[in-house]
């Protein structure tokens, strides 16, 4: 398939040097054009045990300064209201949101009472899998995912989930256990991990699919510098020498079953449903510390500070940063391009009504590349499809900007207080033994 080489190249045309290595503060974020339709995005960034290759914004968990998160993010949503914003959905993404249960709904509830939201998504771990947490969300949930990894209690234990998530068999019987329980229920698996071999991978997609969930996104593994250093350490080198065939056999394995809805997510046949806000909607607000916003061919983000983030909201404003070095026009076509395709299909006459330029004349390079690379099924007047090796280009590129924003995300943390820095990079290990008093230091007390 394509070189690493190739695929950066691709990347590098995709995505520019889009993303600021130093993002700007702004006095909170614009407000919204007239008609456009846009996605609430909520950040819960506490977990019960930090995973050591997660990028994502998270802190271990404790009850007193997560309560008071919740508040806040209610607080940032009434903010986000009086500036005029309407959703259709909310998407509720971690860390963990159903860790507190009840802020959990208080906060879904609001979010109802403020927009006029049709659909809510959230997130949640294995373990959460039980009548207390599951029963308050049945009639206000309807897209619900659980982040499985894998079926095997060996990756399991290298990923540090297996004593707190439960081990593979048990994961299976709760997904089965739920089965109808919410309208659609994903499951996130994560492939290409370092120690993970062709037969684990076969053994997962066996497991996934008698675990009746109706949708699945494999990502591949985006391994921050950090993360990357650290898996080198305990289960080796993270190779993307290996990530396309791989895909190539979760794709096969997957067809007799699944149907791409992404180039990443597959949902059951029959099932139609896709749980990537990102393709549904193409500008969407982020609430909650770390939450990226999309707006105006521009990306904002919130602080990761949790004490900032506090701060801020209690002092009556947001604490946003603009997160992109500028936004041009190639770049807004860029960033359709690449989200329509990641989609499965770009419309080329959408394309032309948005731009005023066809894919063709606005990004030449790019769509020679495409060509060049056999990447597209169908490239006629009116669309663009692709093929498998399309469809793993994307995925590629997909990873690759992840990782890109994974960059942000560092240079944004780099600003932090030392102990809300230690308690983010790495293995999570809080810079004072105890998390519990890290956390309590990085949340409740006032700013120098
Ligand atoms: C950020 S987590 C939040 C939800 C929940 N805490 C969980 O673990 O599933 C959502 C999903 O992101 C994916 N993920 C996290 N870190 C990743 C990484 N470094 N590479 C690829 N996928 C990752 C996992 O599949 C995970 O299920
Ligand atoms: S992958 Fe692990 S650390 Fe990351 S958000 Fe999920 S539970 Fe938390």
């Amino acid at each position: 398939m394509l070189t690493e080489r190739v695929l950066s190249r691709a990347v590098e045309i995709a995505q520019g040097s889009y993303f600021s290595t130093d993002p700007k503060p702004v006095g909170g974020l614009p407000g919204p054009v007239e008609g456009r339709p846009y996605m609430l995005y909520a950040h819960v960034p506490f977990c019960e045990r930090l995973c050591p290759y997660c990028s994502f914004n998270r802190f271990p968990f404790r009850e007193d300064p997560a309560r008071r998160y919740f508040k806040n993010l209610r607080d940032e949503m009434r903010m986000i209201a009086e500036k005029g914003y309407d959703f259709p959905a909310l998407y509720i993404g971690g860390g963990t949101p159903t860790i507190l249960i009840d802020e959990l709904c208080e906060t879904i509830d609001l979010a109802r009472e403020l927009f006029n939201i049709k659909e809510v998504s959230t997130e949640t771990n294995p373990n959460h899998l039980i009548p207390e947490i599951l029963e308050p969300l049945k009639n206000r949930v309807q897209r619900f995912s659980v982040g499985v990894q894998s079926f095997d209690d060996g990756l399991l234990k290298q990923m540090d989930r297996y004593d707190k998530y439960g081990s593979g068999a048990e994961i299976l019987e709760r997904i089965q256990s739920i089965n109808g329980f919410f309208h659609s229920l994903n499951v996130d698996m994560i492939f290409n991990f370092p120690s993970q071999t062709e037969a684990h991978l076969l053994k997962d997609i066996e497991m996934l699919k008698a675990s009746g969930c109706n949708q699945t996104t494999f990502y591949p593994l985006m391994a921050s510098r950090s993360v990357a250093t650290a898996l080198k350490r305990t289960v080796g080198m993270v190779d993307y020498g290996r990530e396309a065939r791989y895909y190539e056999i979760l794709s096969r394995e997957l067809s007799d079953t699944f149907e791409h809805a992404t180039a990443w997510t597959f949902s059951r046949t029959g099932g139609g449903m896709i749980d990537e806000y990102i393709v549904d909607y193409e500008e969407y607000v982020g609430v909650g510390s770390g939450a990226f916003s999309y707006l105006d061919g521009k990306i904002f983000v919130n602080t990761f500070s949790l004490r900032k983030y506090g701060d801020a909201i209690e002092a009556g404003h947001q604490s946003v940063s603009l997160g992109c070095k500028r936004s041009t026009l190639k770049d807004r076509m860029r960033y359709r391009f690449l989200m329509d395709l990641f989609g499965l299909k770009l419309d080329k006459r959408e394309f032309f009504t948005e731009f005023g330029t066809t894919p063709e004349r606005g990004l030449f390079p790019e769509v020679s590349f495409f060509r060049v690379a056999g990447a597209f099924a169908t490239d006629t007047a009116e669309e663009f499809t692709l093929t498998p090796k399309g469809r793993y280009l994307t995925v590629a590129m997909m990873r690759q900007m992840f990782a890109n924003l994974n960059s942000l995300r560092d240079s944004a943390r780099a600003g932090l207080p030392e102990d809300e820095r230690q308690l983010l990079f790495g293995d999570g290990t809080p810079a004072c033994a105890d998390a519990a008093c890290a956390v309590a230091e990085a949340t409740d007390k006032p700013l120098p």
